[in-house]
């Protein structure tokens, strides 16, 4: 399986043909390498965390081209709302399976939320996925504080690869997510997201590697990529 970091927490799986993308955050991102805009079109799966905009991003435009948008419940009439009939709702707690792809829904220490023509639009709780795909368990927990229910995502699926915020002041910084991967979690690879994408994201990567000491972290550029 190939990953490919698009910058923030957006990333692109890919595996037997099959392209799964989470978080497409891309115009806007001023880490985005625009070149790599291509890749995010006509995607199999387009699955989203929570209702902010460098998360949801471009989904509206990108699931034209998209099989399947999949999200919480209340993302999905948001979207029905604009237009979009390709979702695939579903919930914390849940898992569905669509042709090669099993996606669970799991939790996160977050907010879901946005402000559309003067109001808040509501967004549901805010998720993280376990995806397994091209015989991996990937675990991208989107935007979360630290919390000790990651013992129980470790305990139902086992993921090989995680991709967990560093960045601190909205999510857990390198401090935090140290102690998820050396104490709750257990797993392989872990690549640190959602960090040096505006200056008010201040956790480093260099920190959080030198903090972990269970998983071996694999800092991307973002357009980076590696085969797993
Ligand atoms: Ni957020
Ligand atoms: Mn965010």
């Amino acid at each position: 399986m190939k990953i490919i970091w698009l910058g923030h927490s957006a990333f692109l799986f890919e595996s037997g043909g099959k392209k799964v993308v989470i978080d497409p955050f891309l115009t806007g991102n001023p880490v985005f390498p625009k070149e790599l805009r291509e890749l995010a079109d006509g995607v199999d799966y387009l699955l989203l965390t929570h209702l902010h905009s460098d998360h949801v991003g471009d989904a509206l435009e990108l699931s034209k081209k998209a099989s399947k948008v999949i999200a919480i419940f209340e993302i999905c009439k948001w979207l029905e709302l604009k237009g979009v009939k390709n979702y695939d709702p579903m919930n914390i707690g849940g898992t569905i399976e669509v042709a090669g792809l099993v996606v669970h829904m799991v939790p996160a220490l977050h907010s879901s939320g946005f402000i559309e023509n003067g109001s808040i639009v509501y967004g549901g709780n805010p998720c993280g996925y376990v995806i397994e795909f091209g015989g991996h368990r990937i675990y991208h927990a989107g935007d979360t504080g630290l919390f000790l229910d990651m013992q129980l995502i470790q305990r139902l699926f086992s993921p090989d690869i995680c991709c967990l915020p560093i960045g601190d002041r909205f999510t857990m910084g390198p401090r935090e997510a140290s102690i998820a991967c050396n104490e709750f979690l257990d797993v392989q690879t872990i690549i640190p997201m959602h960090f040096d994408t505006f200056p008010v994201l201040t956790g480093k990567a260099g920190q959080f590697k030198k903090l972990v000491k269970r998983g071996s972290v694999l800092v991307l550029e973002p357009g980076g990529s590696v085969e797993l």
